[in-house]
């Protein structure tokens, strides 16, 4: 960052202690709303709608008010829009953030101003440390990888070929998959990657079919596994005994019902099912559906809801002051019962603590969904777990 743009921050962010007094709590909301990751903007921006819809717009006596500005899923527009956000809206919290890249773009900005970075969406498990305002209420790849790999080897598959978006989230996904399927005894054929930006999966879907494994384990992010799963049909891949497991972006909520009945029996591990079984997510999916055409809610829009849910309980706890360090303070250790389960910040890491469940791909009420069959319960980042 410039030295300009840094003092400019420092100076404003003196300016800004006199807005505690003020009765206006701005969030600022970056969020993909065009681009590739278009739907990870929507789900958001209609969650946060819809938390405010259904909790009101006040908190602690203070308003809240959320200024949503499209990032188009590139890091350089983001930070460009943070900055804004932080000298000219005066805004007390940054959330969204719908790609890693974007996420880690704007933490110096959250660490130079004090002002706590709400992750809603991001999964690179490193996201948490490049800044100690950082805090997160979407999931990390790990978190699912690891019981994806533990399931694979239990259940009788010995050979995996993974394929990854060459990214942080994919590289996580990749290596917590690799490390704990081969600590448990299973061989790692290969491991392929393919780029984020206009993904072509046909050379690597080639490569798969060469090596035979039992299993192919596949992350791609949310939008992109609709595209991914017709090229395995194309390629024939469905035919060739090769099973697909993968974590749940890629039989995500918001594309599953369009990719038809070859996803049949997809087993995937993840954090969040439109078909999870409470009464609260029941309400949820209904209220959602209702407020956005019949929309169903991912595990992005979750991500968006908790989040508002965790600055509105931060802000109870600081009785409506939005002094950085007290917000933060207030974050760690929060926990309640999401739409998907229970969840917490890890007062440690910044991180969530949620249940990962295993699930397959099954018919409910004739429509396609990820049925949740095993739980995994309160799941840590594992590559952070590891570190210590
Ligand atoms: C990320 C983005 C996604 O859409 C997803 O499903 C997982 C991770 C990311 O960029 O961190």
């Amino acid at each position: 960052m410039l030295r300009r743009e840094l003092a400019a921050i420092a100076a404003l962010t003196l300016v800004s202690s006199g807005a505690a007094a003020q009765d206006t709590v701005k969030i600022g909301l970056i969020l993909p709303m065009t681009g590739q990751q278009a739907s990870t903007g929507k789900q958001i921006d209609a969650a946060v709608k819809l938390y405010q819809a259904r909790n009101g717009t006040t908190v602690a006596g203070k308003k809240v008010e959320v200024i949503l500005k499209d990032d188009t899923g590139v890091a350089d527009v983001a930070k460009r829009l943070a900055q804004e956000l932080v000298v000219n809206d005066k805004v007390a919290v940054l959330a969204g953030f719908g790609l890693t890249p974007i996420a880690l773009a704007v933490a110096p900005i959250a660490t130079q101003a004090k002002v706590p970075e709400i992750v809603m969406a991001a999964g690179t498990s490193s996201i948490t440390e490049a800044s100690p305002y950082v805090a997160r209420t979407s999931f990390t790849l790990a978190q699912s990888s690891v019981p994806m790999a533990e399931w694979a080897y239990k259940n009788g598959i010995k050979k995996v070929v993974t394929l990854v978006s060459d990214y942080g989230p994919g590289i996580d996904a990749e290596k917590s998959f690799s490390d704990k399927f081969k600590a448990d005894g299973g061989t790692i054929a290969e491991n392929l990657r393919i780029p984020l930006r206009t993904p072509d999966f046909a050379p690597v879907l080639q490569k798969v079919a060469d090596a035979k494994p039992d299993a192919l384990f596949v992350f791609v992010p949310s939008g992109t596994g609709a595209q991914f799963v017709k090229q395995f049909v194309e390629r024939g891949l469905d035919k060739s005994g090769v099973k697909l497991i993968a974590t749940g972006d890629v039989t995500d909520d918001d594309q599953l019902n369009g990719m038809g009945d070859v996803v049949l029996g997809v087993i995937n591990a993840h954090n969040y099912s439109a078909d999870h079984d409470s009464a609260l997510n029941k309400a949820y999916v209904d209220a959602f559906k209702k407020a956005n055409g019949g929309l169903r809610p991912n595990f992005m829009s979750v991500g968006g809801y908790d989040g508002m849910n965790l600055i509105y309980e931060a802000l109870k706890k600081t009785n409506g002051s939005t002094d950085g360090d007290k917000l933060m303070a207030a974050i760690k250790g929060t926990a309640w019962e999401s739409p998907r389960g229970p969840i917490s910040i890890d007062p440690d890491t910044r991180d969530i603590v949620q249940n990962i469940y295993i699930r397959k791909v099954d018919k409910v009420g004739g429509e396609l969904y990820n049925v949740e069959f095993a739980t995994i319960p309160n799941v840590k980042d594992p590559v952070k777990a590891a570190k210590k």
